[in-house]
């Protein structure tokens, strides 16, 4: 087996750091990525189990493979549905050698010399005892301005339609110590954007019990270099009012809040195991409305869960109307192997389930092309993510994780030229549509650009000129 690796993610953000922090222990062991999987002696496919659809990817993907066998290479099946489906991948696919969910990742170095030794049916399995982490100083981050660190990995809440706690093990926080250390290091290298991560990331719990979760964001926040510091995905249950209270006190803890209530009906939570209700969860969005800055909040749904009626959905459409989220992510319940729910009736009817899908997104969409409209004519910071160097656009974000799509001046001393992914800069918010913000960036006085751009010192040559 060549030492040259290819790598596949799919699922969430915890995923997508993961392959991270498992390129980054690869490329330590003497391996080389390759940008193609033919050119590979190892795939290795990062995989996603949350909702039927994506396990089904992960099949189909498998069975591609199996075209690809036979040439000197190896398979590993990592992520989430190697937890869920163990030693059984093997049976399916008996081409991989390597089935590994993420609560063994830490033990990569010992199955990859296992692997180039010439075993086949290697596992590293999770059996929700461990109390470690997936700690590395070898994490390949992909973006240099913007990183995660996972600061809680894993799920105790056992929700009842949900694959997680049997994917990711049980919930285990990295010392305060450690994700300062790796913050640090992170602002010496460039990083202006940290991204806190957790499948209920403010469930955390400092196991040296120096800081609460609300004290590490705004230790964090006060980092030489961090100008923006954002966390997903809280959980209702363990929000409290100090995380509101240190975002409205601390400038560079971004005004953003994901928070997902999944169904506005009591009678519904209550059968997901949710252990909230309606009443409970909008006692915390009425901290966050209370704010002295304007906290965007996002949210997850599902719709259909097994005994939904429509007055209970009817619920859920009244409370988009009383929170006025700035983005829903909805779904149609997946029946998930494992789980309670997979025992209760799928009762409602496909049809139905998409139909209400559509209502909500409908409504949604109405929510935000409105709500967005408070934005017009305000002046929001923007990171720069990409640009358009012929049409002169640019496409940034705002400290809300909104998309801001804009033009730059071009008739002042900065207006002949793009300025630096990664960079920052104000922004007037000349337009609102329903899923982003449009406006043109202010003019510079010549002289104080670098302190408007707030450019990274090693990345301060890299203005793109315009055409
Ligand atoms: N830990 C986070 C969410 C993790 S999963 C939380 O508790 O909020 C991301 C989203 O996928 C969930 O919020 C939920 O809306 C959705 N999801 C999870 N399991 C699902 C299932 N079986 N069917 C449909 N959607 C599901
Ligand atoms: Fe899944 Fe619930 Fe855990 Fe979120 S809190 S990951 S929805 S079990
Ligand atoms: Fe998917 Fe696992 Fe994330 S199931 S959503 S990759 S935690």
């Amino acid at each position: 087996m060549s030492k040259t690796f290819y790598i596949e993610t799919f699922g969430c953000q915890m995923n997508a750091h993961d392959s991270e922090k498992v390129i980054g222990t690869l490329e330590r062991q003497g391996y080389a990525r390759v940008q193609d999987e033919v050119d590979a002696g190892l795939i290795l496919y990062n995989t996603c189990s949350i909702r039927d659809k994506a396990e089904q990817k992960v099949f189909h993907r498998l069975n591609e493979y199996k075209k690809m066998q036979g040439e000197g290479k190896r398979f590993a099946v990592i992520g989430c549905v190697a937890q869920q489906e163990g030693e059984k991948i093997f049976e399916k696919a008996p081409y991989v050698s390597l089935v590994a969910g993420s609560a063994s990742y830490r033990n990569l170095p010992e199955m990859l010399a296992r692997l180039e030794a010439g075993e086949t049916r290697i596992t590293g399995l999770d059996d929700r005892q461990t109390d470690e982490t997936f700690e590395t100083e070898f994490t390949a981050r992909s973006n240099p301005h913007r990183g995660y660190i996972t600061i809680i990995e894993g799920c105790d809440k056992f929700c009842a339609y949900c694959v997680v706690p049997y994917t990711r093990g049980k919930e285990r926080s990295r010392t305060a110590a450690s994700v300062l250390v790796e913050a640090r290091r992170m602002a010496d290298e460039g990083f202006t954007e940290i991204q806190f991560l957790g499948q209920n990331v403010n469930s955390y719990r400092d196991p040296s019990g120096r800081l609460s979760f609300a004290e590490l964001l705004v230790a964090v926040g006060e980092i030489d270099g961090v100008r923006r510091v954002r966390f997903t995905t809280s959980h209702p249950r363990d929000f409290t009012k100090d995380i509101v209270e240190a975002i409205d006190a601390t400038p560079t803890l971004c005004d953003h809040i994901h928070l997902p209530v999944q169904s506005g009906s009591s009678a519904v939570l209550k059968a997901m195991a949710r252990e909230y209700t309606r009443d409970w969860y909008l006692e915390r969005m009425s901290w966050i409305h209370g704010a002295k800055r304007d906290i965007s909040i996002t949210s997850d749904m599902i719709v259909g869960f097994p005994g939904e009626t429509d007055a209970d959905f009817e619920e859920t459409i009244t409370l988009l109307g009383q929170v006025k989220y700035d983005a829903v992510f909805a779904f149609k319940f997946s029946p998930r192997p494992n789980t309670p729910a997979i025992t209760m009736a799928d009762s409602i009817p496909d049809a139905v389930k998409t139909e209400r899908l559509k209502i909500l997104m409908d409504r949604q969409r109405e929510i935000q092309r409105e709500h967005y409209g408070r934005h017009l004519g305000q002046i929001q910071e923007c990171m720069v993510e990409s640009h358009n160097a012929v049409r002169g656009q640019v496409v940034g974000r705002s400290s809300q994780n909104k998309t801001v799509n804009f033009v730059m001046p071009r008739d002042v001393s900065l207006g002949a030229v793009l300025p630096p992914i990664g960079s920052y800069l104000p922004v007037r918010i000349t337009k609102t549509l329903p899923n982003c913000l449009v406006g043109e960036a202010l003019e510079a006085e010549p002289g104080v650009a670098e302190e408007m751009f707030f450019v990274p010192a090693e990345r301060k040559n890299q203005f793109v000129v315009l055409q």
